[in-house]
């Protein structure tokens, strides 16, 4: 009998390709996609497996209590791999209470059906809680963030993130559910919402628009390709130990105003530009109220214990990203119709 595996979130960035990766590698496996479709997901970036046999898009809200309950009482899913989330700092800033719902209510709604159907029967069973390094809050200059270090998250959106791991961990504890966490750092690639800062500034550049750089510019984030993650998720879902933490980053740190200028660089090559052309719509504006200095992941334990480390450099993961949008200016143009100006205007005012 085939195993069957939900992943949450698998129609928005980091989910697609984790549901394209599990759909292709494990036939054993059937994959369902339980996504609300909300501003961030889009079944476009799933159009060339949709038709696969062992693939079933569900469309569902993670915090509608009794959906999830009777979804999970139905299909029996073995494994749970949770990426659903309200993922954008600057919207947990003005909306915080989408995130509570979301990123812990809907968290919780997991937990409690996915016990509600194995009880004391875990074997073979795993809930995989995809979170990020946010929950760590800031480093200054120095050091890195390992799975040891406290949590102290500073937004809306990496303190719903940073509940929403204590309650997975509560779960191991109390009902003895077996988990897994992993804590990711930023990342980049195809597929990635124009909200965000890499796709932002390639959408804007395309379009001769300005570039805005919060604060100084100075803040730094470790970027990794949107694939090394999706393999990693592999990787600690299959061979994680259970109650286990894992870090997963780049090894790749970037101030903001120099990882844009990186940008503006490729960017003025692949649209026939002169050198320094794309620069010149870099804009200074106001920062985000309770910025995080610097984020940047210890990836020793994940590389030692499963064997993961990156495989794709950043000059080609970045490459390979702005080719991809270069390729795909209708999924560009579709997503940043509508509501996103609306969203733009009001953020960017
Ligand atoms: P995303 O915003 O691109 O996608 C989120 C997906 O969740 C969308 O498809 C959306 O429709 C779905 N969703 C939102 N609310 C839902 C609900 N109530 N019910 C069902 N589905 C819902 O996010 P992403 O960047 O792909 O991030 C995925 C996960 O990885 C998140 O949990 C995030 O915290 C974590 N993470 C992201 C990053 C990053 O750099 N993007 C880094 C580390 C960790
Ligand atoms: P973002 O892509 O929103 O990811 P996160 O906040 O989760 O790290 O932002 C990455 C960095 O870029 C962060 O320091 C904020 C900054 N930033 C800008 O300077 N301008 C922008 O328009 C955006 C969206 C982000």
């Amino acid at each position: 009998m085939k195993k069957k595996i939900v992943i949450t979130g698998g129609a928005g960035f980091i989910g697609s390709h984790v549901v394209r990766q599990f759909v292709l590698k494990y036939p054993e496996y059937h994959i369902y996609n339980l996504d609300a479709l909300t501003y961030a997901g889009n079944l476009e970036n799933l159009r060339d497996i949709e038709n696969a046999a062992n693939y079933t898009f569900v469309k569902g809200d993670i915090t509608d209590e009794e959906f999830i309950q009777e979804l999970f009482q139905k299909e029996q899913f073995d494994g749970v791999i949770h990426l659903a989330a309200e993922s954008h700092v600057d919207r947990s800033i003005t909306d915080p209470l989408a995130f509570v719902k979301t990123n812990v209510i809907g968290t919780v709604n997991l937990l409690q059906a996915f016990k509600a159907l194995w009880q004391d029967n875990w074997q073979d069973k795993r809930f995989y809680h995809v979170s990020t390094d946010e929950v760590y809050g800031t480093l200054g200059e120095s050091g890195l963030f390992t799975e040891t270090t406290s949590y102290d998250p500073n937004s809306p959106y990496s303190a719903s993130k940073a509940s929403s791991d204590h309650f997975v961990r509560a779960y191991g504890e109390t009902y003895n559910m077996p988990y897994v966490i992993s804590n990711c750092s930023n990342n980049y690639g195809p597929n990635h919402f124009p909200e965000k800062l890499i796709p932002l500034c390639i959408h804007n550049i395309i379009h001769n628009k300005p570039l805005p750089i919060y604060g100084d510019g100075k803040y730094t984030r470790d970027w990794l390709f949107v694939i090394d993650h999706a393999r990693a998720i592999d990787d600690v879902f299959h061979k994680g130990g259970n109650t286990e933490t894992y870090n997963i980053g780049g090894f790749n740190e970037w101030q903001n105003i120099d990882l844009v200028k990186e940008l503006c660089k490729q960017m003025d090559q692949v649209l026939g530009r002169t050198a320094g052309e794309s620069e010149q719509l870099i804009t200074f504006v106001k920062d985000r109220p309770g910025h995080d200095l610097r984020y940047a992941i210890d990836a020793t334990k994940i590389n030692k214990e499963l064997g993961w480390s990156p495989s794709v450099s950043f000059p080609e993961g970045l490459a390979k990203t702005i080719d991809w949008y270069m390729n795909n200016q209708e999924w560009l143009a579709n997503v940043t119709s509508g509501a996103y100006q609306d969203y733009y205007k009001e953020q960017y005012k």
